[in-house]
């Protein structure tokens, strides 16, 4: 039987309560409802504890001292990298830390791209992309001389598979995120990854927006890279990972060059260090990967299945409860339906624009993102210049989403949204 939010309610108020800045902090004196997990994530005690033993208590640069807490140090870091690369089902060596899913992505492109990608070739995107896995493509097909094609959506933000064969002919790369940081759609990578390798493509997952969600298994998902960051997942900012299939990252050349990454250095050249070092130049985020390695470990004891039938649960009562406002104008996009959605709902609320509705739920202790997401061309699309967007977390409840509704009902009451949704026909 699923697991469902009212029936574990004892857990949700558990994990609640590991959150400090939930616990403690108010917003013009009302309860801070969270809803821009999306954006990033809270993090809980121990992953804040994490970061002040290190920094208080063993604090010094890894793989260099011979003194205690430099071994130390250097234990703690790489003990992070197993936890991590466990939690994805990969092997510690074929997992490089990297800020984010950004610089993971482009770490790819940079260094396996530079050395594959030839004029004419054409890489595979899809009209989702956040910024951080279309920018980079562009950029290389721009050096390359290669191009772009993309896998089309349709009005609900579902992937139009039809013709994907045909787009996959010739196709050496197929770059595509796992669950749309905009819409929450859920991509088909059990269809998708198997005829790309068909093909012959080699296949980048950004996983920034579905690690956090749902169990993620590399080598069940079969991906050829896979991209995620710390921070929507309870870590610290700046530390994010890349997973690689062994025998790609052992062939491709370093992205950044430096200290760490290097076996032997003379005057005349360099050799480079073994796999996950070579990708990993200068000092590292230290105290951000530990903290990495807390978090997923707290993530593990929860259970990612959890979490995954939590936000279901809580996606499904979000869309049954802003059913209530359509008659008023409210519009829900993207596959309004929770099993086809992670985390994420994005909506605009008659004519309001949703950075006024941002605005005028913050005044309600509601915090939410307003904007295009960082997915200006599936803005452009759509039709849409902005969307409101909530998203949930493990921590969110169902008084959250209620607190959501009372809120946009206050938005309603000062645009004085009528009942068919039109500016200034309040109807009580
Ligand atoms: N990519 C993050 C978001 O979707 C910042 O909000």
């Amino acid at each position: 039987m699923r697991a469902c939010v009212a029936d574990d309610a004892s857990k949700l108020a558990r994990i609640v309560g590991d959150f400090p800045i939930l616990r403690e902090r108010t917003v013009r004196g009302r309860r801070l409802v969270y809803l821009d997990s999306a954006a990033t994530s809270q993090k809980p005690q121990c992953v804040i504890d994490a970061l002040v033993t290190y920094y208080s208590t063993y604090n010094a640069n890894i793989h260099r001292g011979v003194y205690e807490i430099a071994a130390r140090a250097t234990d703690a870091f790489e003990d992070a990298r197993a936890k991590v690369a466990r939690f994805v089902n990969a092997n510690p060596r074929d997992l490089v830390w990297t800020r984010n899913t950004t610089e993971a992505i482009n770490l790819v492109a940079h260094s396996w791209g530079g050395a594959n990608i030839k004029p004419g070739d054409v890489i595979l995107v899809t009209q989702l992309e956040h910024h951080s896995n279309l920018v980079p493509w562009q950029e290389l097909a721009a050096k390359t001389g290669a191009r772009l094609a993309y896998v089309p959506v349709d009005d609900r933000g579902l992937h139009v598979l039809d013709d994907l064969d045909d787009l996959l002919d010739g196709v050496k790369l197929v770059a595509l995120s796992h669950v749309s940081n905009t819409l929450g759609t859920i991509a088909p990578l059990d269809v998708i990854v198997p005829r790309a390798h068909a093909a012959g493509a080699v296949v980048l997952v950004d996983g920034a927006q579905a690690a956090p969600n749902m169990p993620v298994d590399v080598k069940a998902l079969d991906v050829d890279f896979y991209a995620f960051s710390g921070h929507k997942m309870c870590a610290p900012t700046g530390i994010g990972a890349l997973y690689g299939k062994r025998a790609l990252l052992e062939a491709m050349p370093p992205f950044l060059t430096g200290g760490d990454m290097i076996r032997t250095v003379t005057y005349e050249g360099a050799t480079f260090n073994d796999l996950p070092w070579k990708f990993e130049a200068g000092t590292s985020n230290i105290a951000g990967a530990i903290g990495f390695g807390a978090a997923v470990e707290y993530l593990s004891q929860i259970g990612m299945e959890w979490v995954r039938e939590h936000e279901r649960s809580l996606a499904s009562y979000a869309f049954e409860r802003l059913r209530e406002l359509e008659p008023r104008g409210l519009v829900v996009y993207g596959p309004r339906d929770p099993d086809l959605v992670a985390d994420v709902i994005s909506f605009n609320y008659a004519d309001i624009h949703p950075h006024d509705l941002a605005s005028i739920l913050d005044g309600e202790g509601v915090c939410i993102r307003a904007g295009h997401h960082c997915t200006m061309p599936l803005m452009e699309k759509m039709g849409w210049p902005a969307t409101a967007r909530a998203s949930f977390y493990i921590y969110n409840t169902k008084q959250d989403v209620d607190a959501l509704i009372d809120a946009l009902g206050k938005a309603a009451a000062i645009f004085k949204i009528g009942r068919a949704g039109v500016a200034g026909a309040l109807d009580g």
